[in-house]
């Protein structure tokens, strides 16, 4: 079970949320009723990992530890950290991840995407998958927000970053499943016009062996970088949190009905 190793990438400075992330890191802010790292962790330990490493950055690094401490609320022993200096993108976070993967198999998840439902059977899948890469793709109506992904049958030949014009309307969601060749993938890029090594390149070097494979995704899901996208996730977390609150109250005014029969049958 404890095969793979997760990384949760919750550097940068957030910059598209300024002045909310004047004075905390992005991942600190409020998604409903928790703060947004939570979301991330508590996808990872639903998927059976155990051995976790948060990679941070910018002013407020520190306000993680007092947070989350060894984990004890998401039933782990221990958290490891480590820390972004500087900006320079999604994979250069992950490249830090290096001495901590020791030639496991990754699970890595953007430390600001939220998902509807466990990502567990596609972590199966990637048990089972020989080698390579697997992503998460989700059918969007704004597609250039996101990584866009052309996909021919069971492969993906490529993924266009945030284009103008997207050729499909798949979007890569935030969770990337790696092998051990991702560190020495990292080391190859270049950084793009923004300056910084992007995870698409990353997954484009695997789709260019013939290697990236993908599940698609059922229920919502939604990062929360911008106001807009901050607002939706707010919304869905809180959504789901009522209409599971609902459901729990319904089941137990069942529950007692059925006790309340069952005694008056006696
Ligand atoms: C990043 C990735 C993009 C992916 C998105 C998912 O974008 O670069 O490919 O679709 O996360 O949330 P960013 O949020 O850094 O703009």
């Amino acid at each position: 079970m404890n095969d793979l190793k997760g990384v949760i990438l919750a550097g940068g400075l957030g910059k598209r949320l300024w002045p909310l992330t004047k004075i905390t890191n992005k991942h600190l802010l409020p998604i409903y009723d928790k703060p947004m790292i939570y979301y991330p962790l508590s996808l990872l330990v639903e998927a059976g990992i155990k051995d976790i490493l948060i990679v941070t950055g910018g002013n407020h690094a520190g306000e993680f530890l007092r947070l989350l401490g060894n984990g004890q609320a998401f039933g782990l022993k221990h958290i490891n950290y480590t820390y972004q200096e500087g900006e320079g993108g999604i994979a250069e976070a992950l490249g830090l991840a290096r001495h901590f993967a020791t030639g496991k198999k990754l699970a890595v998840v953007l430390g600001d995407n939220i998902f509807e439902h466990s990502v567990r059977p596609m972590i199966e899948s990637f048990r089972r998958q020989r080698k390579g890469a697997r992503v998460l793709l989700k059918k969007v109506n704004d597609a250039h927000r996101f990584g866009v992904a052309d996909v021919r049958g069971k492969r993906i030949l490529s993924i266009e970053e945030k284009p103008l014009k997207p050729k499909s309307n798949w979007a890569v969601t935030g969770i990337y499943l790696y092998d051990s060749a991702v560190f020495d993938i990292i080391q190859t890029l270049k950084p793009s016009s923004r300056g910084e090594l992007e995870i698409t390149d990353v997954n484009n070097a695997y789709a260019r062996k013939g290697q990236l494979e993908f599940d698609t995704l059922d229920g919502w899901w939604t990062d929360s970088g911008t106001f807009d996208s901050l607002l939706k996730a707010n919304q869905l977390v809180a959504r789901q949190a009522k209409y599971e609150a609902r459901s729990r109250k319904h089941e137990a005014g069942s529950m007692r009905q059925e006790a309340g029969s069952m005694r008056h049958e006696a």
